[in-house]
């Protein structure tokens, strides 16, 4: 399209992103690939961007690239980043330091001053490219802990803007985000958009505490509602609004898909290829030490070893994305993972039947459709996660009534999603009771589960959550556009 090819075409309304919707990828001839990025923001944020014309300022995913993808109605800016820039902000800062810390320190966060001056430049470069996309009093969105600094840096830059920002992962506890060495430059970077949005309200109230305490404004105490009833802080002359927007799925477009004729035979045929096990089990996730994929292999194991599951009648298969594979967490969370696969099928496979078909790679999309199609119990397990968008996605592509979740206390989801097997992942024995449970469910149980989970997912689109965050960022009086540069 022409729009993304003129250097100077500005939006009404901008998406600012670690990662562009694509992922650059160049192969061993030299030419160039482009492929759907990595992960639940790109998923969440792709139906967005199809019902607004827009830019997107974000990274490719590659070094050293300056390069525009072009993509129908949107202009897109990509953000370069040196190879050192990627091992500092991108592996280093955001998933080396803020991811474990913002998930319960599963892993111990490392704390560099290198990689946050690195860090600081990296939200320069996206504040600056954002800054120069967007046209007088447009729309900002800013997405995730990659980018905590840019509302204020834009802020500081173009006062007139409108500046949202949304946080895909979980919001941590005070005593864990007291951590931080630069806790309070955080804090004042989220400060300087209009809307800041968590996934649940205890992620809301976390924020605005530590901006009273930390950072010395007056901010709301009450309780903090779902899609309404916002927390402020007051910023100088600016309210500066705080509120809970769980995020969802394009939910028609997933039930639409798994009705078709062909994902249906796809997912016989796979049944078929399994060898008509009576009950398939399914996990889908990036490769990553909070999706708890451990857990549930070892559940998987001890129920088999207790003999409350029969090797076979059931087959598992784990779908698992490589993610940030140099970072050395991530290198000894897959070996261990690799390790547990080879066990449980080293015990009790027969040659031509392990129990765990294991996938290290991305599946395309119609594919997965029919996995979860096929799946007679959906295994999400994380020690902790932000939303989970994998067990919407189950629930939409069972209008059958079919299947069961087993979902784990500490997703987002569980706030949403009541019926599922819900379980800590913790506690062994409620896993594998869950498992049991959801193996074993009675018909018309597990259609009353299913039925429930629907009503929440098919009516809570990904649309409506841009639309509620959008709509309470509409609603920002100008009074807080007054070119306060706090
Ligand atoms: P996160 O954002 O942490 O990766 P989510 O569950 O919220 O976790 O979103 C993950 C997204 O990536 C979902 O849309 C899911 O369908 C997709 N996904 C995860 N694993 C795979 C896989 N192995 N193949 C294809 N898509 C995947
Ligand atoms: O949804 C959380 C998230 O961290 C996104 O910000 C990110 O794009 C996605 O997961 C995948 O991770 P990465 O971009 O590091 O591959």
């Amino acid at each position: 399209s022409p729009a993304s090819t003129d250097e100077h075409a500005r939006a009404d309304f901008v998406v600012v992103a670690n990662r562009l919707p694509v992922d650059k990828e160049v192969l061993d001839d030299g030419t160039v690939r482009w492929k759907q990025s990595p992960g639940g923001l790109v998923t969440a944020l792709e139906p967005i961007l199809r019902e607004n014309t827009g830019a997107w300022v974000g990274w490719s995913g590659t070094a050293d690239s300056a390069e525009n993808p072009e993509i129908d109605g949107v202009i897109i800016r990509a953000v370069p980043l040196s190879s050192q820039e990627i091992a500092e902000y991108y592996e280093g800062f955001s998933n080396a330091t803020l991811w474990p810390l913002y998930h319960d320190v599963i892993v111990k966060p490392e704390y560099h001053r290198e990689w946050w001056d690195s860090y600081v430049e990296v939200n320069r470069r996206f504040a600056e490219a954002a800054s120069e996309a967007a046209s007088e009093g447009a729309i900002v969105w800013v997405q995730d802990y990659q980018l905590q600094l840019v509302p204020k840096m834009l802020r500081m830059l173009r006062p007139d803007l409108r500046i949202g920002f949304f946080l895909h992962i979980p919001f941590p506890p005070v005593e864990l985000f007291m951590q931080l060495p630069w806790r309070r430059e955080i804090v004042e970077g989220l400060l300087g958009a209009d809307l800041i949005g968590f996934h649940l309200p205890g992620g809301a109230q976390n924020f605005l505490y530590l901006a009273r305490r930390l950072a010395g404004y007056s901010s709301s105490k009450g309780t903090v509602g779902v899609r309404g009833k916002f927390g402020v802080v007051q910023v100088g002359f600016r309210t500066v609004r705080v509120g809970a927007f769980p995020i969802s799925i394009d939910s028609a477009d997933l039930d639409a898909k798994a009705k078709s004729r062909t994902t249906r035979k796809r997912a016989g045929d796979i049944r078929k290829e399994l060898g008509n096990p009576k009950t398939i089990l399914l996990g889908v996730d990036r490769l990553d030490y909070t999706k708890g994929i451990d857990v549930r292999l070892r559940a998987l194991s001890e129920l088999l070893a207790e003999k409350r599951l029969d090797p076979d009648e059931i087959a598992m298969i784990q779908l698992a994305t490589p993610s940030r594979e140099r970072v050395d967490s991530y290198k000894r969370m897959r070996a261990g993972i690799e390790q547990l696969v080879g066990n449980i099928n080293g015990m009790y496979g027969t040659v031509g039947h392990p129990i765990v078909q294991y996938l290290h790679r991305p599946v395309p999309r119609d594919e997965l459709i029919s996995y979860y199609y096929a799946a007679d119990v959906m295994l999400v397990t994380p020690l902790r996660d932000g939303m989970n968008l994998v067990a919407k996605e189950y629930v939409a592509c069972h209008s059958d009534l079919r299947g069961a979740l087993v979902l784990s206390e500490f997703t987002g989801a569980a706030a949403e999603l009541r019926s599922a097997y819900i379980a800590n992942p913790y506690d062994i024995e409620g896993v594998k009771d869950a498992i049991d449970a959801a193996v074993h469910h009675d018909v018309d149980d597990g259609r009353r589960r299913m039925r429930a989970m629907r009503r929440q997912v098919m009516t809570h689109t990904v649309s409506r959550w841009a639309a509620s965050f959008l709509g309470a960022l509409q609603a920002t009086t100008d009074v807080t556009h007054s070119g306060d540069r706090g």
